[in-house]
């Protein structure tokens, strides 16, 4: 059973956390499992943010993930976030959603490191052979996304937020996803890779020719109009000749 602690967390009332208990019956879960780089009452969880806890779970034998909205944020309900993660899955991007309702997201759990962990070995242990059709991949899904026109949201610092498994960048939490705006997947990624975050610092020393200068006119002419030309154009100034070094 999930502690009171995980399922109202930070505080809830009796009645709040009998209500949730309610809500989640229908979800069939068979484990909570005591897993995770995080800790709330001495139970492992995938991850606290902002907006929910994170847990592993089980249903059917298969495991899952199980966010959580945390009860003292203004957001009222995950319906919307959910919404978003069942369009991005239409063109193969973020953890595949299974349910939801007001305060939960059941989805697919990525096992995987962190984008930042994974960026921080690799600027002393890999290649540009192995960084290079990363940034592309995370590239190439800001783009599907611009093109599905959902923003996402935050993509100028996806330290956090991109998990890495088998070597493939996977983008998660869309708590901040929108319709509604114009999307800025693509320029916020490349502005936040090169030079706007933490994750320049390390990123720079495999891409030397991404400089602001360079990057920004392109950036705009593809803000201008988000196609795929304009969009080619910003990949090739990224990273030239990528597609021999990805038969390499
Ligand atoms: N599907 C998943 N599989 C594995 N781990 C996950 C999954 N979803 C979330 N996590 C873990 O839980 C953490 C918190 O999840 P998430 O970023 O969705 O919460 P949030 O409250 O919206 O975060 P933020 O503070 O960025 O708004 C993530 O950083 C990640 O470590
Ligand atoms: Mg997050």
């Amino acid at each position: 059973m999930i502690r009171d602690e995980i399922l109202g967390y930070p505080v809830a009332t009796p009645e709040i956390i009998a209500a949730r208990r309610k809500e989640l019956a229908v979800y069939g879960l068979t484990t909570i499992w005591d897993y995770g780089g995080a800790a709330i009452a001495n139970q492992s969880v995938l991850g606290i943010g902002y907006v929910g806890v994170v847990v592993l779970v089980e249903r059917a034998g298969q495991k899952l993930a199980l966010k959580i909205r945390r009860t003292n944020i203004d957001k009222h309900s995950l319906i919307e976030e959910a919404h978003c993660l069942e369009r991005a899955n239409t063109v193969a991007i973020a953890p595949m959603v299974m349910q939801w309702s007001q305060n939960f997201i059941l989805m697919e759990y990525i096992a995987g490191e962190r984008f930042f962990d994974w960026l921080q070995r690799a600027a002393i242990n890999s290649t540009k052979t192995e960084v290079w059709p990363v940034v592309v991949d995370l590239l190439e899904q800001s783009f599907r996304l611009d093109q599905l026109g959902l923003d996402r949201g935050d993509m100028n610092c996806v330290t956090n937020d991109v998990l890495m498994r088998a070597g493939q960048p996977v983008l998660i939490d869309f708590s901040r996803g929108s319709g509604d705006r114009r999307p800025q997947n693509v320029t916020a990624l490349v502005q936040g890779l090169f030079w706007g975050s933490v994750m320049a610092r390390y990123l720079t020393p495999f891409f030397p020719h991404c400089t602001k200068e360079i990057l920004t006119p392109l950036l705009r002419n593809y803000k201008h109009q988000r196609n795929r030309a304009n969009f080619d154009a910003i990949l090739i100034a990224i990273a030239p000749m990528r597609k021999s070094l990805n038969k390499k």
